[in-house]
């Protein structure tokens, strides 16, 4: 009779984990399709291509172009990112459109005579842009899976940048941030040099007129002929060193994405010269042995295990990555199981491990915060997840008045000392040194999750460095503490990057005994008050169908969908 009793148990536990329902969603629903972006009028251009019979990859152009309308804080004609992509038929793939080092690049570039780096000359002004690659990303895009055409896709964003874009709180205070920067790099008759306030209307007329270039011309309307004449001279006058040949010269590629499972997740994100996909699979795999579900969703062993993950995660990662083009990636050692679990070998759940005891040569990373992701899902299931940069915010700020967008300092991804300690005694990567034509190490992790062989999730965020790990806890969020969308969003984040050996917790959200539980092990915590981490914008597939949206509560993101 015991035998029978324990035996029914058994059967009623296994029941109750596979039954396990979903999280309710708190989001936005659908039926068919959405788009999740940093602004509701970039969502809603995106979402009205669908309905006029687009597809994802259309509202893919359409979302990422009405960005660098609506959003030139980081959307952008000027800067370039990646998208991950997966068909209604599970095809997947992804596609690189990052900015590369201009011909007249070279390692030292942004070191003066005594070897030291100049200040500002990679983050500021022209000496700071990569050549840009966005609009080759979109119209590569458009060639391979485009239904609609280029003018039925664009006109709705050229009337847009006529109409003008209404400025947000956010906007406002934005702007106002930067104002005497914009002055400094473009002068007092810079468009942005006046005060802008909340209900303002900016009016692009010169992007509008780029954009109908590029609609009419294609690719070679932005990388060849007039714009590009412009574009190159303006930057050279400003004493930057992009050409009209980088222009002519720039392709975007389409490469193969980093796929893993994590459980019973099948995970598909950008691979090199982004960092993003590798960096989370690393992550994932050294936390996959662990019950965590057990441990708690942001509880101290979850905050550590995963701080721990990140720290050996991200030592790999500023060593070892670079742009695959230039260099060997060590792709199978990285990922390869014996090597996660002997990286994993001295975590203990008593005491934080140190980051000098984690192995190689020191190398400090700062990254931009900003960037943006838009997730996008169609009524036909196809799935694509993309993150666009200017690197900082409004980028280099340099901004070509007469073609209506600012200029990327991606430059600054580069490692601009590689080899030689700084006053830190740290040292920058020899993976991630600059060379002509070469593309900087990114961070940017647009993806896309998989849950019994269907599309279940599709995520990403800006966010510098910490956008790997605002990804991998968004994902964890729901797959392993069972919030909805929405709440995986705006849950409160954590992040930890090798080095500094700090870990960072977003402002008010995590409790006090928690902080103290982790001190008491040694982990060093920022006490000051940090920014926030990420702006997470994703979309969950229900087990119904239905779309469930998660757009951050952070910025002024918007699901819109029908
Ligand atoms: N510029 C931010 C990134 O590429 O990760």
């Amino acid at each position: 009779m015991k035998r029978i009793l324990y035996l029914f148990q058994i059967i009623l536990l296994l029941t109750n984990c596979t039954l396990k329902t979903a999280a309710e969603p708190t989001g936005l629903v659908t039926e068919k399709a959405m788009v999740v972006s940093a602004r509701e009028e970039a969502s809603k251009i995106g979402v009205e291509i669908m309905k006029n019979g687009g597809n994802a990859f259309d509202a893919m152009v359409a979302t990422e172009l009405s960005l660098a309308v609506a959003y030139p804080f980081a959307g952008n004609l000027g800067g370039g990112g990646f998208m991950v992509y997966r068909k209604h038929n599970g095809e997947v793939g992804s596609i690189d459109y990052r900015e590369k080092a201009p011909l007249l690049a070279h390692r030292d570039m942004f070191l003066d005579s005594l070897n030291n780096v100049i200040p500002g000359m990679s983050t500021s002004g022209a000496t700071a842009s990569g050549v840009p690659g966005t609009v080759a990303g979109v119209i590569s895009v458009h060639e391979k899976f485009g239904k609609l055409s280029l003018k039925e896709i664009m006109e709705p964003i050229i009337a847009l940048a006529r109409r003008g874009v209404i400025v947000t709180e956010k906007q406002a205070n934005r702007l106002e941030r930067n104002r005497n920067r914009f002055i400094e790099v473009n002068g007092e008759g810079t468009k942005f040099a006046r005060p802008f306030k909340e209900g303002d209307t900016i009016k692009y007329p010169e992007l509008a007129t780029t954009l109908e270039i590029i609609m009419r011309k294609g690719k070679d309307g932005f990388y060849k002929g007039e714009v590009a004449r412009k574009m190159a001279l303006f930057i050279q006058e400003n004493g930057g060193f992009i050409s009209e040949e980088d222009l002519a010269k720039y392709e975007a590629k389409w490469r193969n994405p980093i796929v893993f499972d994590y459980k019973d997740l099948h995970i598909i994100s950008m691979g090199p010269p982004s960092s993003g996909g590798m960096t989370i699979n690393q992550i994932f795999k050294m936390m996959e042995p662990y019950d965590i579900k057990k441990l708690g969703h942001n509880s101290a062993k979850t905050i550590q295990l995963f701080t721990e993950a990140a720290r050996r995660a991200y030592a790999d990662r500023n060593y070892f990555l670079g742009d695959p083009d230039f260099v060997d990636i060590p792709y199978t050692m990285l990922l390869n199981e014996h090597y996660i679990e002997g990286r994993m070998a001295d975590f203990s759940f008593d005491q934080a491990t140190l980051s000098s005891d984690v192995g190689h040569d020191a190398v400090e990373v700062y990254e931009s915060m900003e960037t943006t992701h838009y997730s996008i899902v169609d009524s036909e299931g196809n799935a694509v997840s993309a993150t666009t940069t200017l690197n900082g915010g409004y980028g280099s700020k340099l901004y070509i008045e007469e073609l209506g967008f600012f200029m990327n300092n991606e430059m600054d991804d580069f490692s601009s000392k590689p080899g030689i300690p700084n006053m830190f005694g740290l040292i920058g990567t020899e993976a991630n040194s600059i060379a002509p034509e070469k593309r900087m190490l990114s961070s940017m992790t647009p993806t896309i999750v998989e849950k019994n062989g269907k599309l279940y999730m599709v995520v990403g965020t800006p966010g510098g460095s910490t956008i790997i790990t605002a990804v991998a806890q968004t994902i964890l969020n729901v797959h392993e503490f069972n919030l909805s969308m929405q709440d995986a969003v705006n849950s409160p984040r954590f992040h930890h990057q090798w080095l500094p050996d700090v870990v960072v917790f977003e402002p008010d959200g995590f409790p006090a005994d928690v902080i103290e539980e982790l001190k008491s092990k040694e982990y060093n915590i920022n006490e000051g008050r940090t920014r926030i981490i990420g702006k997470v914008d994703a979309i969950r597939v229900l087990e119904n169908g239905t779309l469930e949206g998660g757009a951050d509560k952070r910025g002024d993101d918007a699901a819109v969908g029908f």
